[in-house]
């Protein structure tokens, strides 16, 4: 897997001068994986969506650096896979559709053997020909686990990652962390117990506001060992 250095540096996000977090520090590389945790409206899903770069801070910098060499925005979707329940697919589209169109806009060369294999990962195979407007919520979910893992990025995103999943679903979603974890980057955000015992650095956007009341910031640097 490629070298991969993620780092944020004062971030701070507003929405209409409302600002849902400031001064997040965090740096990640490879073998690092990082739980964001926090009440409903604390800002989990708008920090991941920072870190995935599909949405700018409003202060503070973000560097993602792969083998040394320091990327433009526009290509960190090649190193990152993102699960989240805003993420959608083409629904009248099927499975295998689906994953041949984001193959070819993301310059991959369509792995069969590859692809069929995800989708027999996530139980979906004997489904893959089938429009995704046909698809169960479960099922839907189980199918972005393949998106995600496509281009075998280097950072994996989960926001929610249970959503909708049935035991044997979270089972595999967790195999998929473990394997990811040794070489790669892996963030969750999340409120489940288990889902956080994955993560071996845990960032409480709670604390963050107590941060604006007064904490030193110091208790608000993440730098994964
Ligand atoms: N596009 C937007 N415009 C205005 N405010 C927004 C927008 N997106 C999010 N917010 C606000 O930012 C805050 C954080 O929202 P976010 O979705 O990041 O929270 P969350 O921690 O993921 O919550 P949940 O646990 O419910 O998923 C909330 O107060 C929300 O209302
Ligand atoms: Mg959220």
């Amino acid at each position: 897997m490629n070298s991969i250095i993620l780092q944020l540096e004062n971030i701070r996000k507003e929405f209409s001068r409302r600002i849902i977090f400031d001064k997040i520090d965090l740096m990640l590389k490879n073998g690092n994986s990082l739980a964001i945790t926090g009440i409903n409206g604390s800002g989990k899903s708008t920090l991941v969506k920072i870190i995935a770069g599909i949405l700018s801070p409003t202060r503070g910098a973000l560097t993602l650096s792969v083998n040394g060499l320091e990327l433009k925005i526009e290509r960190y979707h090649n190193h990152v896979g993102f699960v989240a329940p805003y993420i959608h697919m083409y629904d009248e589209f099927s499975a295998y559709e689906n994953l041949k169109f984001f193959a070819r806009i993301r310059g991959l060369t369509f792995d069969k053997q590859y692809v069929d294999y995800l989708l027999d990962r996530v139980v979906l195979y004997d489904r893959r020909n089938d429009a995704v407007r046909t698809y169960s919520s479960g099922m839907k979910q189980r199918l972005k686990y393949a998106f995600a893992l496509l281009h075998k990025p280097e950072v994996l995103i989960f926001d929610e990652p249970r959503a909708n999943l049935d035991r044997h679903g979270i089972a595999t979603v967790y195999e998929i962390m473990e394997e990811h974890k040794p070489d790669g980057i892996l963030i969750l955000a999340t409120n489940d117990q288990e889902d956080l015992s994955y993560a071996e650095t845990i960032l409480n956007l709670d604390e963050l506001r107590m941060a604006k009341v007064g904490v030193k910031k110091e208790q608000i640097n993440v730098v994964a060992k």
